[in-house]
């Protein structure tokens, strides 16, 4: 295991056990909980402490006790691990109060040869990367800023087909919490309302004709206010709270999210993209609808008529069919909501 990731998973396990057991037991004493943990009780109190100083409410009485009476909305690793369906994403978790960007801590990881499914979370990034070297706004404490390492046995080629995925894995974790008419927009936004609501940014380390890793890093605006965005954002982002008033509980949505992107991605490798295509047309907003694709520099206009069996935007063009492989759509009678922010990126949908 990666040495940064194993420091990360020692101080996480004595804290993840102590946890495991508060929650399995509605009240503990001192001496059963050091008899379990086979510390002294000394020692107990003292990591009693530092999971108050987590912002753990653990109420402790002389004759009942220690009772776990609230868990602080943090992305912790033992609050999550022990909501999994998933047995490899997230099975190892970096935790980050703060980083420069998951997917930069990821990469590294992946380099001193983390596992598949190791996952970095952060509660704020200071320099967050988007796609096309924009930036992503990340606020402390309110979004999800999840970073996976995966190491898929494909050709370098292929690697963009991970990121349609991962957007049907957003797409189907933000429905599983409840938020309703979540749409992808190619090639791997998820809008609300016609507002950016997540965005994925995978990035490779590659040989020629092999991957080495690839970092899938995922942002999804949670909990934040439509004021915490910059003011060019506005229109075109959003967030879970504002599109639907509602706080999403991040802990159950980091783990939900682990879940998705793990059945997602095992039945893409065992079956092929093409597998992924129904869903991920019956989740875009984009087919039927004409829009414009700037492909770096060339323009090209025309109607989606949906995806092909390798990711590719299909269009019918004014010079008849086009498939697309990379490049930015704008829906021409759409969303009136779809436009272009100028710096920043969460909300250009
Ligand atoms: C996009 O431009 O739509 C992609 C945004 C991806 C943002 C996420 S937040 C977690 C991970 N770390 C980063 O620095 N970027 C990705």
């Amino acid at each position: 295991m990666a040495a940064g990731l194993r420091e990360t998973a020692t101080a996480a396990d004595v804290t993840a056990r102590i946890v495991r057991v508060l929650h399995q037991q509605p009240e503990v004493s001192g001496v059963e909980l050091a008899r379990t943990l086979g510390m002294s009780r000394a020692a107990v109190w003292k990591h009693i402490e530092q999971l108050r100083a987590l912002g753990y409410d653990i109420e402790a009485q002389q004759a009942r006790g220690y009772r776990l009476a609230a868990v602080p909305d943090r992305l912790l690793p033992g609050e999550i691990q022990r909501r999994l369906h998933a047995t490899r994403f997230g099975a190892e978790i970096a935790y980050r109060a703060e980083t420069a960007s998951t997917n930069e801590e990821a990469a590294r990881l992946a380099r001193a040869g983390a596992p598949e499914g190791t996952l970095v979370l952060a509660e704020h990034q200071t320099a967050g990367r988007g796609r096309l070297g924009r930036h992503w706004v990340s606020p402390r404490h309110t979004n999800l800023y999840a970073s996976f390492v995966l190491r898929p046995p494909i050709p370098p080629g292929a690697a963009p087909q991970i990121s349609l995925a991962a957007a049907v894995a957003v797409a189907r974790a933000l429905t599983a919490a409840g938020v309703p008419d979540v749409a992808i927009k190619w090639p791997n936004d998820c809008l609300l309302a016609g507002r950016k609501v997540a965005g994925i940014l995978t990035e490779m380390d590659a040989e020629v004709d092999r991957v080495r890793a690839i970092v899938l890093g995922i942002g999804v605006n949670l909990n934040m206010s439509l004021k915490a965005f910059p003011a060019e954002l506005r229109e075109t982002a959003t967030s879970v709270l504002h599109a639907t008033g509602r706080r999403t509980d991040r802990i159950a949505f980091a783990a939900a999210l682990c879940d998705t992107i793990e059945e997602v991605y095992d039945r893409f490798l065992e079956a092929g993209f093409g597998a992924l295509v129904t869903e991920w047309e019956t989740r875009s907003c984009l087919t039927g609808r004409v829009v414009t694709v700037d492909c770096g520099g060339r323009r090209t206009a025309g109607t989606v008529r949906g995806l092909d069996q390798d990711g590719r935007l299909v269009l019918d063009g004014s010079h008849g069919e086009e498939r697309i492989v990379a490049g930015d759509v704008s829906i021409v009678d759409g969303y009136a909501a779809v436009r272009r922010p100028r710096a920043r990126d969460n909300g250009r949908p």
